[in-house]
């Protein structure tokens, strides 16, 4: 296995996905990560990730006897100017940032660099396109090592000192701008590292059910499934491994899409013969909404009675000692980045992930190490829906931040349909290379406005209410940019819409990015 160490780079988490593409394991852990610690990990070899900072003013420093262990180090940016400063070299300030594609030579013999090429100048020498994002360079070489690319604005692009194992580049080869950088990491992994690739998904369930019957013995288990990828692709993986020691509960708050009840019951309970217990708590929820208009306040009762009606179910089964949680690697990354990074509450999230202390039960999350796309080759590899497991993201709260102020059962009925038809336009939608567009938006959705227009249909007036659509793409969930849907599919969705869901009478587009808008309405 790698071990990344983090300098606080935005695109750190882009390191472990290339090596994991190589089918190789690997970890992320702070940048202070201590010796010992390091040394109990046991890696085979060490990539040190970029950051924001300048390492002749910061206190972003690693233990460098990292560099006595004797095994592979590839430094990245801000990684490779904190290893040159550590071994004797000198880095300075540079006159102007770099920022964007850049050209390189890759010079003389090295394991990580000789051979690529994107292309060759007049000379015959290969070219590479990367991608450079820094202030900060390395002007003098630490005793031992040699360049092994070069540019005109910097002209130690690239060094390695072989004998030590030691390799360290100033651009990024993680991001898909640098074309042959994840052929790069793969080399490093794989050739420098002689890392196993190992990590393959038959292998991982195989291990992953192993691992789930250890820890839990003979006691039971309660999962709450929310129908998203997550918790879905963790109850059937949990079930693989211990059957009908597993039981799920399935809280309906009235909030969910169309036919979700039934889709997730069908699924689970019927095709994969997972316990599942259905909870139309709709009554409840709509009950304590009543009147409620304020954002925060609907998502703490929503979050508040979820938590109520998972414990009354939880108490029903005494024998259940561990709520699994479909949690993932980039949520273990963020809470342990938590501490560094400022957090600023814009919006109280809520999901099935809130429950633990409040229940006295043993946490199980076998989801823990893996990126959201090996979650969805997982579900796949266990037999899950392609539709299912490839899925937009549902917050938790559901429909209740998508029908502004007040939530009442009527709305919930009207937005449900507007909110399917737009989804069935979008999956029958195909661009010119036969992708739907709804694979090729991140989320979309409809928002129910509880405004009245007036309208005309046949030869009356009506007076009703108006739902927005919206749709974006992002690759984080962070920033986001509006979908330019095609007009004939938004038109399609608009007249559908307005023709069959009565109460409805007019459709608009939501073209808002992200800042600063959010995603979600609410
Ligand atoms: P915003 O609206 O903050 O949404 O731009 C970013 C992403 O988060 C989702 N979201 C939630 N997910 N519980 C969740 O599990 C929540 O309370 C919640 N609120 C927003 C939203 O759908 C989008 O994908």
């Amino acid at each position: 296995k790698i071990l990344i160490l983090d300098f606080g780079s935005q695109v750190t988490q882009l390191i472990a996905r290339r090596v994991r593409e190589a089918h190789v394991y690997c970890e992320l852990h702070p940048f202070d990560m201590s010796i010992d610690a390091i040394r109990a990990f046991n890696p085979k070899g060490i990539i040190l990730s970029g950051g924001p900072n300048s390492v002749y003013e910061s206190d972003y420093q690693a233990d460098p006897a990292l560099f006595e262990l004797g095994i592979p180090v590839l430094g990245i940016c801000y990684g490779m100017q904190w290893m040159a400063q550590m071994l004797g070299g000198k880095v300075e300030a540079g006159k102007v940032r770099e920022f964007g594609y850049a050209e390189i030579r890759a010079r003389g013999h090295s394991k990580l660099l000789e051979g690529l090429q994107d292309r060759t100048n007049d000379a015959g020498h290969g070219l590479l396109d990367v991608w450079m994002s820094h202030g900060d360079k390395v002007t003098t070489l630490p005793d031992g090592f040699k360049v092994i690319a070069e540019n005109p604005s910097c002209p130690i692009a690239a060094m390695a000192n072989e004998d030590r194992h030691c390799y360290a580049v100033q651009f990024h080869p993680e991001v898909t701008h640098t074309k042959r950088g994840t052929e790069m990491l793969h080399r490093f992994v794989l050739h420098i590292c002689n890392a196993k690739p190992a990590w393959t998904m038959p292998n991982y369930i195989d291990e992953a059910i192993i691992k789930i019957r250890e820890q839990v013995g003979d006691e039971e288990v309660i999962l709450g499934l929310s129908g998203g990828v997550d918790s879905s692709v963790a109850a059937a993986l949990i079930h693989r491994a211990i059957g009908d020691k597993l039981t799920c509960v399935f809280v309906d708050h009235g909030l969910l899409r169309l036919n979700e009840g039934q889709m997730v019951m069908d699924m689970f309970a019927r095709n994969l013969g997972v316990k599942v217990i259905h909870v139309d708590a709709s009554e409840t929820f709509m009950q304590h909404l009543e009147g409620v208009t304020d954002p925060e306040q609907k998502r703490k009762i929503i979050g508040r009675e979820f938590v109520e009606v998972f414990q009354h179910e939880a108490k029903k089964l005494p024998n259940a000692k561990w709520l699994a949680q479909g949690t993932i690697y980039p949520d273990v990354i963020e809470s342990a980045g938590a501490k560094t990074k400022k957090a600023h509450t814009i919006k109280s999230h809520h999901n099935v992930g809130g429950l633990p202390e409040t229940l006295n039960l043993k946490l199980l999350e076998p989801l823990r190490e893996l990126f959201k796309d090996e979650v969805r080759q997982l579900g796949i590899a266990l037999g899950l829906p392609h539709d299912m497991v490839y899925r937009h993201p549902f917050p938790g709260p559901g429909l209740g931040v998508r029908i502004l102020g007040e939530v009442k059962r009527d709305y919930a009925d009207l937005l449900r349909r507007a909110d399917a038809i737009f989804i069935e336009e979008l999956r029958n939608t195909k661009n010119a290379d036969g992708k739907s567009w709804y694979d090729l938006t991140s989320q979309a959705f409809a928002v129910f406005l509880p405004v009245k227009s007036v309208g005309v249909m046949g030869d009356g007036r009506t007076y009703d209410y108006v739902v927005a659509l919206r749709a974006v793409v992002t690759t984080d969930f962070m920033t986001a940019h509006w979908a330019e849907l095609p007009y004939d599919l938004l038109g399609r969705t608009s007249n559908r819409i307005i023709n069959e869901v009565r109460g409805i009478n007019r459709v608009v587009y939501d073209v808002s990015g992200k800042p600063p808008a959010t995603i979600e309405w609410e």
